[in-house]
């Protein structure tokens, strides 16, 4: 599925991800997730339930990126969504997101994720705080969202990988 929107083409083909500049994003500026080496992500990657990349029309440059984990059929999880620095600001962020939750087979599930940035534009998707149903077991991997700011352990650091 491809749909243009402003200065990018979204599509949900698993083939057409730029996995070395995702890779490059993942390791080196995303403040989650940094336990992961490049086969995890790559696993990741070839286990999702559906990704949505943003695509610059014209160079074709990956500039943006989400992935889904779900059942297929009542509940999904949104992982490492991102924008490049340089074409933040322009609605593509909100595009991909839409993209994902709304177009396409994933419409009426109830949908996750975690983040400590960007809660504006969740929000304008749909997203609230969760009610008091809510639970989880943080990883030891993978703890709460934090900061961008915290520290952040290298990528290269190998560790089992968490399920
Ligand atoms: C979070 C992130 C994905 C947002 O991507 P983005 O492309 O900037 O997203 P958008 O442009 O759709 O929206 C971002 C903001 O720009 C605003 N915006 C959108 N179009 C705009 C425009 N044309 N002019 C000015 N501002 C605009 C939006 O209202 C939004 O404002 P808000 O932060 O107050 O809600 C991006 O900043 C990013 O990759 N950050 C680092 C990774 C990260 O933190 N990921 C979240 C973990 S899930």
């Amino acid at each position: 599925m491809i749909e243009s929107v402003g200065a990018v083409e979204l599509d949900d083909d698993l083939d057409r991800v730029d996995r070395p500049a995702l890779w490059r994003f993942l390791s080196e500026e995303a403040y989650w997730g940094r336990w992961r080496t490049r086969e995890i992500i790559d696993r990741q990657l070839d286990s999702a339930w559906r990704v949505a990349g943003a695509y610059e029309t014209g160079t074709g440059a990956m500039v943006g990126f989400a992935r889904a984990v779900s059942d297929g059929l009542g509940i999904a999880y949104l992982a490492d969504v991102y924008t490049l620095a340089r074409v933040r600001r322009q609605g593509i962020g909100f595009a991909i997101v839409d993209f994902m939750i709304n177009r396409g087979p994933g419409a009426d599930f109830r949908w996750m994720l975690h983040t400590a940035t960007a809660h504006g534009l969740y929000e304008r998707l749909g997203f609230v705080p969760p009610d008091g149903s809510y639970l989880e077991r943080p990883s030891p991997l993978a703890p709460r969202a934090s900061a961008p700011s915290e520290k952040r352990p290298a990528a290269s650091e190998k560790r089992p990988a968490a399920s």
